[in-house]
């Protein structure tokens, strides 16, 4: 039967965001309830409340979850209730033009749930990246639930599915970043530390951390960061040259999503290096590059999709690295708040006090 939790919607572009009964359906074939645990409060959700992702408002937001499987529907083998699961955006089709030559990583057609969650008058809910997870439970393609180690804390857990997950892999796999390699990484919000922890992790042998906000390269230092630039006080393609005997760095990643950023990453890599581009731009702005270094740089300039993930492979062992202490997850998450604090939490994120606000639920629903 249909039941009825609260949600936090984007009603309109730009307006605070609310909290209201939405409906679940039970599971259609295939699909999943799953009773939400964890969600963390990342910066897309925020693009999706200011009508940067798509105008298809009323929005179900949070994507970022873990939880514990409730119900599935026909045909689900996978996963089972009871199941401690992150939830994820690439459910991959094994069918599409990508899947078929070996690539499901970059999947064109991901699974989503086809029944719609709604408002309680009827209106349909656009979940952000097919989850919703802002809410006491959630419909999703079973596909998207990707079990882990029940031990993992909930909230640390949940950052995989999204920001942490899209900021290691920028680094690990679409980067390459690899043993001995120089590393940029602009913005260190929760994506861009998250990269520079993947590129420890791969054994970088320099990370250079870029923000404008001093407390957020205190942060990167723990992550991994060998070097930081202020860049509101300090040119940072002259400052990675210095700290690069003129080179440049072999991978810049722009965890932004900034047209002027984007040219500082073009800028400051070495020759044959490559540019990662994971920060979301807006639908407004464009580049202009000089084309003669597009060619002269050689190279590559690379745009990374979730970090080029594949939650099967990737989350699992990404939760032995942190139950080995290898990888701190529970270092992003900054506080824990209810269902009420997502509105704040985005201004907290706005005025850079935060890597991860993540809502933590209580036994009865949202605490
Ligand atoms: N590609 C993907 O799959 C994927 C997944 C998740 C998030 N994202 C995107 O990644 C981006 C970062 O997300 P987040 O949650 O870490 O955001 P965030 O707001 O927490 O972090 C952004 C950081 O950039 C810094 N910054 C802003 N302007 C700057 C400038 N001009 N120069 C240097 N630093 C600057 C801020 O101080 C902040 O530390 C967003 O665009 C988000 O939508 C992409
Ligand atoms: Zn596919
Ligand atoms: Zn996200």
């Amino acid at each position: 039967m249909a039941q009825t939790v609260r949600g936090v919607t984007a009603r309109s572009k730009g307006a605070p965001v609310t909290i209201e009964e939405i409906v679940i359906p039970d599971p259609g074939p295939g699909e999943a309830v799953v009773v939400i645990q964890a969600c963390g409060v990342c910066h897309t959700d925020l693009h999706y409340r200011e009508g940067g992702i798509s105008d298809e408002f009323p929005f179900l937001l949070g994507h970022e979850a873990s939880g514990v499987v409730e119900s599935v529907g026909e045909g689900v083998t996978d996963v089972k209730p009871g199941d401690f699961v992150i939830l994820n955006w690439r459910a991959v089709c094994g069918q599409c033009r990508s899947c078929r030559r070996g690539r499901p990583q970059y999947c064109f057609n991901t699974h989503n749930a086809a029944r719609k969650m709604t408002l309680t008058d009827g209106t349909d809910l656009s979940a952000a990246l097919g989850i919703g997870a802002f809410s006491d439970k959630t419909l999703v393609a079973a596909g998207q639930c990707t079990k882990v180690d029940p031990t993992a804390s909930p909230a640390a857990a949940g950052l995989l599915g999204c920001g942490v997950m899209a900021g290691l892999g920028a680094a690990m796999n679409t980067g390459g970043v690899g043993r001995g390699d120089t590393v940029a990484v602009f913005g260190c919000g929760g994506v861009g530390n998250a990269a520079i922890a993947g590129s420890q992790l791969a054994g970088a042998s320099m990370i250079i951390a870029v923000d404008i906000n001093d407390t957020k390269l205190e942060w990167a230092k723990h992550f991994g960061a060998t070097h930081t630039v202020n860049s509101s006080r300090t040119e940072p393609v002259e400052a990675i040259r210095g700290l690069t005997d003129g080179n440049g760095v072999d991978v810049a990643i722009d965890a932004i999503g900034l047209p002027e950023v984007y040219l500082q990453c073009f800028e400051s890599r070495d020759l044959a290096g490559t540019v990662v581009l994971v920060g979301v731009p807006r639908p407004d702005m464009t580049i202009e590059l000089p084309f003669l270094e597009v060619f002269g740089r050689g190279g590559s300039l690379k745009s990374s999709w979730y970090g080029d993930c594949l939650p099967s492979r990737d989350f699992p062992m990404l939760i032995d690295l942190y139950q080995q202490g290898r990888l701190d997850l529970d270092g992003f998450v900054s506080e824990t708040i209810t269902l009420d604090g997502v509105e704040e939490a985005f201004h907290k994120m706005e005025r850079g006090e935060v890597l991860r606000s993540v809502v933590v639920f209580g036994p009865g629903g949202a605490s």
